[in-house]
Parts: C-alpha cells; sequence; structure tokens
C-alpha cells in the first residue's frame, strides 16, 4: 500500500525538464572558466557520485524510476554538503541498455541538481559509459554542453580511452594561475571496459575494451606530474579518481581472509563484495578475453605509477557496489610485485538506484585543509553521507589511518520506494537486471 502510494505520488510529480546550458547559468557562466580554488577558509572538499546507473529498463516502468530516486539521492547529499566540486566517478549510465540515438540523453538528468546549485563537476567513465550504444566521447560532449563541467579528454588515441586529464587547484584569491602554482592537483582515469562503439567482430559479437589504465596513460601521467614538480620547485599533493580500482585493493582485501583483512574499525566501510572485481578481471596476460583467465595483470604499470608518486594521498573508485572501506596500501602485499608506499585506496559509496545491490545509497566526502597541504601533512578527512542524511565511516587519511580506531559502518540496505520490478521485459541488450545484491558484475 504505502509502496502504491509513493508510485502514485511520483507519478503525479511533473516530471522537471533541464533548462537549455544557455539558459541555466547566465551571470555565473564564468564561475566555470576560472580553475578549482580552495575556499577562503583553506578548504576544498569534493562529494563523489558513483554508479549512478541511468537508463536502465526505459521500457518499464521501474526503469525511469530508478532514476527519479537517483536524482533525490544527489539532491539529499547535496542539501547537506557544499562541494567546490563534483566528480561523476564511472558508469554514470547503463549503456547496454541504452538506444544509439538518446543514450546520452540522461547526462542532462544526471546534472540537473548540480545545474540548479551552481555546483561544478568532473567525470571518469566506468565500463558500463562504453558500449555498443554509448561511447565515452558521446558523453562528455552531452557533459560539454554545460559550462559547468571539466570533464577533458587529454591523452588521445583508442587505446587511451576518454576520460584521461588532471585539474589543479589553487588557493583562494589566486586571480591569475599562471601566477600561482597549484596548491593541490586532481588525477582522472578511463578504466575502459564495456565494448567498444558500434564495433562488431565478422561473427556479430560485440567487440570487447581492456579494461585497466592503458600504459600509454601511465606514461602521460609521469611525465605530466614530473612535470608539475619540476615547475613549481616541490611535490603538489594530488588525488586521483578512476572507476576499476586495482588489483592491489583485491590483495589487500582478500590477504588475511574477509573478517581479519578489513578491519570493521581500522578501515570502516561495507565489505560485502568478496573479493573485489578488479583491473584486468577477465583478460589473460597474453591479451585474449575469451574468458579462460580471471586477471592478466594489465593494471602493474598504473599500480606502480600511484605507488611511486610522491604526495598521492588517495585513489578513489567505484565499481563494486557492495565495498566502501578506506585501506592505506602501505607494504608489499604477498602475491603481489608492487609495493604500496602509504597511498590510501578508497571504495565510494554506490549512489544510484540501478545497477546492482541494494546498499544504502550515499556519496564519499573528501575534505583538504589548506594548512596541513602546505606543511607537508598530506592527509584527507573522508566520510560518507548516506541518503538518509546520516554521516558514516568519518576518518582521517593520515600516516596513523589503518591503525586508528573508528566506528564501524552499519550495513543498511534500502529499496527503490517508488519501483515495481514485478515486470521486468528483456531488452535490446544483452543487460538484465541482478536482483542477488551480491551478483558479480564483469
Ligand atoms: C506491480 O505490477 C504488477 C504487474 O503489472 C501488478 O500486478 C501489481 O499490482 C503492481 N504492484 C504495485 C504495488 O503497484
Ligand atoms: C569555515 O571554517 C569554520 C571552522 O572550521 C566553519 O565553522 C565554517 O562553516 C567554515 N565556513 C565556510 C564558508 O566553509
Ligand atoms: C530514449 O528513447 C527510448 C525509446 O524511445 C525512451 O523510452 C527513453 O525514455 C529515451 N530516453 C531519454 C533519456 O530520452
Ligand atoms: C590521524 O587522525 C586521527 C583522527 O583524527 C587521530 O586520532 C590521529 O592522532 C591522527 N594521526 C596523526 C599521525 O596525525
Ligand atoms: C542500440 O540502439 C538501437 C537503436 O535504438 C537498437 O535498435 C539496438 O537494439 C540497440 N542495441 C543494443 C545492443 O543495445
Amino acid at each position: 500500500m504505502l509502496d502504491m502510494l509513493l508510485l502514485l505520488f511520483a507519478l503525479a510529480t511533473p516530471s522537471r525538464q533541464s533548462p537549455l546550458p544557455e539558459q541555466a547559468q547566465i551571470g555565473r557562466a564564468d564561475a566555470f572558466t576560472r580553475p578549482l580554488s580552495f575556499t577562503t577558509n583553506g578548504t576544498f572538499q569534493v562529494s563523489i557520485f558513483e554508479d549512478l546507473h541511468f537508463g536502465e529498463n526505459a521500457w518499464d516502468t521501474w526503469g525511469p524510476q530508478q532514476d527519479i530516486n537517483s536524482v533525490k539521492v544527489i539532491n539529499k547529499v547535496l542539501d547537506r554538503e557544499s562541494p567546490g566540486l563534483v566528480v561523476l566517478n564511472g558508469d554514470l549510465i547503463t549503456g547496454e541498455n541504452t538506444f544509439l540515438e538518446n543514450s546520452t540523453l540522461y547526462v542532462d538528468q544526471i546534472v540537473q541538481p548540480l545545474v540548479q546549485r551552481g555546483l561544478t563537476w568532473a567525470s571518469t567513465y566506468g565500463n558500463h559509459d562504453h558500449s555498443f550504444n554509448i561511447s565515452g566521447e558521446g558523453i562528455l560532449a552531452r557533459e560539454r554542453r554545460w559550462p559547468n563541467a571539466r570533464t577533458r579528454s587529454m591523452v588521445p588515441g583508442r587505446a587511451a580511452g576518454v576520460s584521461n586529464y588532471y585539474l589543479p587547484v589553487y588557493a583562494a584569491g589566486c586571480s591569475d594561475e599562471l601566477q600561482c602554482s597549484p596548491e593541490l592537483l586532481l588525477w582522472f582515469f578511463d578504466s575502459r571496459g564495456g565494448f567498444y562503439f558500434q564495433e562488431r567482430h565478422p561473427d556479430g559479437s560485440q567487440v570487447g575494451q581492456p579494461d585497466w589504465v592503458d600504459a600509454g596513460v601511465v606514461d602521460w601521467f609521469r611525465q605530466t606530474s614530473q612535470r608539475f614538480v619540476a615547475r613549481s620547485g616541490r611535490t603538489i599533493p594530488s588525488l586521483a579518481f578512476v572507476h576499476i580500482p586495482t588489483e592491489a585493493s583485491q590483495a589487500l582485501q582478500t590477504e588475511h581472509g574477509q573478517q581479519a583483512s578489513v578491519d570493521r574499525h581500522r578501515q570502516p566501510g561495507i565489505n560485502d563484495d568478496y573479493p573485489v572485481a578488479q583491473q584486468a578481471q577477465g583478460w589473460c596476460a597474453d591479451g585474449r578475453n575469451d574468458g579462460s583467465c580471471g586477471y592478466g595483470g594489465q593494471d602493474v604499470p598504473f599500480m606502480q605509477a600511484i605507488a611511486s608518486t610522491p604526495g598521492l594521498m588517495a585513489v578513489f573508485s567505484g565499481h563494486d557496489h557492495g565495498a566502501t572501506w578506506c585501506y592505506r596500501w602501505d607494504r608489499l602485499v604477498p602475491g603481489m610485485t608492487v609495493a604500496g608506499n602509504g597511498v590510501n585506496l578508497c571504495f565510494g559509496q554506490h549512489s544510484g538506484y540501478g545497477g546492482y545491490g541494494n546498499w544504502i545509497r550515499g556519496s564519499r566526502q573528501v575534505r583538504l585543509d589548506l594548512r596541513s597541504l602546505r606543511a607537508e601533512r598530506w592527509e584527507a578527512e573522508t566520510w560518507i553521507r548516506l541518503e538518509s542524511g546520516d554521516v558514516v565511516g568519518d576518518v582521517v587519511l593520515n600516516g596513523t589511518y589503518g591503525r586508528d580506531w573508528y566506528p564501524a559502518t552499519p550495513n543498511t540496505m534500502t529499496y527503490c520506494p517508488t519501483c515495481n520490478y514485478t515486470v521486468v521485459t528483456p531488452g535490446p541488450g544483452s543487460f538484465q537486471r541482478k536482483m542477488s545484491p551480491v551478483r558479480r558484475r564483469l
């Protein structure tokens, strides 16, 4: 009965049309041509939304209802948080489910709450953003119709993927970015995966795209970050965002088993996805992806880079909806070839009503303090703001993270209040909604 009332209520709510980008930000568009900066208070906050999975089953009533509820999640979080940047950390859209002619229009629904608040955002693309009927290039073009979008593509070539770029963050009051040196760098990577846009093998099957950060992108990252060091004469602290986590996250998570590796008081968070799916999953070392290999190791160059970049405080991933912890990677985990240097590997919170799993939706927040960074205390505070308004997993990623005690995160489930999943009609793509909360998704 309650479901029914909520459904009727949702149907009675007029659908809000997105204004045209040109109309939306008159008088404020200049705010988005300026570089990102710390507040006058000396803080900079990022709100990460990930795995929004818009566009599922447009032909069943529950598909559009999921997206309406996902927009509500974004609004509920942003009613309580005031970020200087929103990061959309991959799987914005479930591309296997969308139609060629309008697959990227979901971008407008996703960013509507950000545009209404005058917020600026930056995306990485996930495996579901690369599919037969949708491409990273197409999503980027749609995003960039909005002046608020800071998503870029800095590494050319088919192998690079799309969302590889950086954004500098300056101190408040730096009106000329050529005069000031950045206080913080934000790096965005495309871990690719999914399928190449509109490509088929001779037998008609879709062409799988490798699911790791390409070695050419890693070279670009190393060279570009070294250039920043050379130009500014100092290490510039940084954060990185990439949709699919690396093998290091899985190795840390499985080292001593599910209960003992990720400690509910030392690395608070949900730890239901066990083991987490990682980059290079489903590929062989020789480049085959015919289902014969579990993990091909092609993310080693990226892991080497993140474990040897001074000042890189944390890498934030999504992809594994049932993992929400941060782990300080500060050693060689047995069986691995790359040793961590203290970089934190964090998952966020599943933000959308699309995609597998019913863990409560939310958004990871990250706050940096310029005074700490300038004192070379490269640490960040991070917490998860849930759609309920509650905060969980509030931790400081500092030198003792992993030893400090924090309250455990409750493992709460929520269900789409207006979605009637009785009828699930198979669609054009290969996608089927996964009703089981912990089904793996490749
Ligand atoms: C859900 O959909 C089914 C099939 O159309 C219908 O029989 C059922 O009454 C619906 N449930 C609710 C709560 O609306
Ligand atoms: C500035 O910092 C103070 C103290 O931390 C805080 O109470 C206040 O809300 C902050 N103001 C802004 C605009 O962030
Ligand atoms: C895309 O087209 C399909 C089929 O006509 C429709 O059901 C769906 O609502 C459309 N999606 C958007 C975002 O316009
Ligand atoms: C790290 O932060 C925690 C929580 O604020 C604090 O208890 C601990 O002393 C800090 N460690 C360092 C090295 O600053
Ligand atoms: C791609 O979009 C076309 C045009 O709407 C549709 O006919 C087709 O079924 C879709 N294909 C897949 C694999 O989703």
